[in-house]
């Protein structure tokens, strides 16, 4: 491809289960933009999902990991690493899963246990991949380690649950190890704070429909996608963003910086109109 951003470029995508995963789209458009990719999913879900078919198109290797298994972390970077022959240039974290949102436990009811299951999928899989990375050695100097978070870091939204506290567990986490990571190795950290997008994790969420709509709505650019979502990874895991570290990105059409668009209060008047 013309204008390749990331030729010569070798990288590990964790979280593609389908076609609709955020992640699927950022394999994609990594090996579209010449990268070397490595795909890793938990084994239920390369044994459910049609990561196979990902990898068949971008001729990758398939390394199934769970990632709240440290030894199953360790085993995929040596693995990867024999594959690659050596150190490789970036990481996409594309992980999230709350047994509390799925089984519809709402918070101020919350299982402790599945909170910290949400926490351990979501948010501590990401300190695990990247202390087994660093241990390693694993990523070449000026690499790049991405992971998707979403705005329910920062604001409550109804419904995203333990799901709030996880992603600013991961930010935090971006932030914590970015440091460690640059001073000692150059290797930046970053999250992007995608728009919520019709995926097989984002419909678990209560009212994800209500969200798209309003999201958009709210957005003077309307929704992200997950194929520009897969763009701005693009760059990030590229060269030409060497010194941006420790920052959450948000990648939501302007909605982070809303407080109440045009569009967004005309539908919330129609409401109005229906009432005596
Ligand atoms: N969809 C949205 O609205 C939205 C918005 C912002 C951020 N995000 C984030 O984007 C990321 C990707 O989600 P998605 O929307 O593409 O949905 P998805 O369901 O396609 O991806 C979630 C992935 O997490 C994987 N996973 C779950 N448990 C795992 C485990 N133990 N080990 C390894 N992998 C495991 C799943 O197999 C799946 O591939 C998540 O971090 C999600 O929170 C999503």
């Amino acid at each position: 491809m013309d204008g390749a951003l990331l030729k010569g470029k070798k990288g590990i995508i964790f979280g593609a289960l389908n076609e609709k995963s955020i992640a699927w789209h950022v394999a994609l458009r990594s090996w579209q933009h010449g990268a070397e990719i490595i795909l890793t999913n938990s084994p239920v879900a390369v044994r459910m999902g049609t990561i196979g078919e990902l990898a068949e198109k971008t001729g990758s290797k398939v390394i199934p990991a769970d990632a709240t298994s440290m030894e199953d972390i360790e085993k995929l970077i040596e693995e990867s690493m024999d594959i690659f022959g050596g150190k490789f240039d970036f990481i996409l974290h594309s992980i999230g899963m709350s047994p509390n949102v799925r089984k519809d436990i709402p918070y101020e009811q919350t299982n402790y246990p599945n909170m910290l299951k949400t926490f351990d999928i979501s948010a501590l899989s990401f300190h695990r991949i990247l202390q087994t990375a660093y241990k390693y050695d694993a990523i070449n100097e000026w690499g790049s380690v991405v992971a998707l978070s979403y705005v329910a870091a920062q604001r409550t939204l109804t419904g995203y649950n333990d799901m709030g506290d996880a992603k600013a567990l991961l930010e935090s986490i971006a932030r914590s190890f970015g440091y460690i990571y640059g001073r000692d190795r150059k290797v930046r950290i970053n999250t992007i704070s995608q728009s919520p997008t019709p995926t097989t994790a984002g419909s678990g969420v209560h009212g994800m429909e209500s969200l798209l709509d309003f999201s958009d709505r709210m957005s003077p650019l309307g929704n992200a996608t997950a194929e520009e979502c897969a763009d701005y990874c693009v760059v990030l895991f590229s060269n030409l963003t060497r010194k941006v570290t420790m920052q959450n990105l948000y990648h939501d059409g302007g909605f982070s910086s809303m407080g109440m668009s045009l569009k967004a209060i005309e539908q919330y008047k129609k409401s109005f109109e229906e009432c005596p």
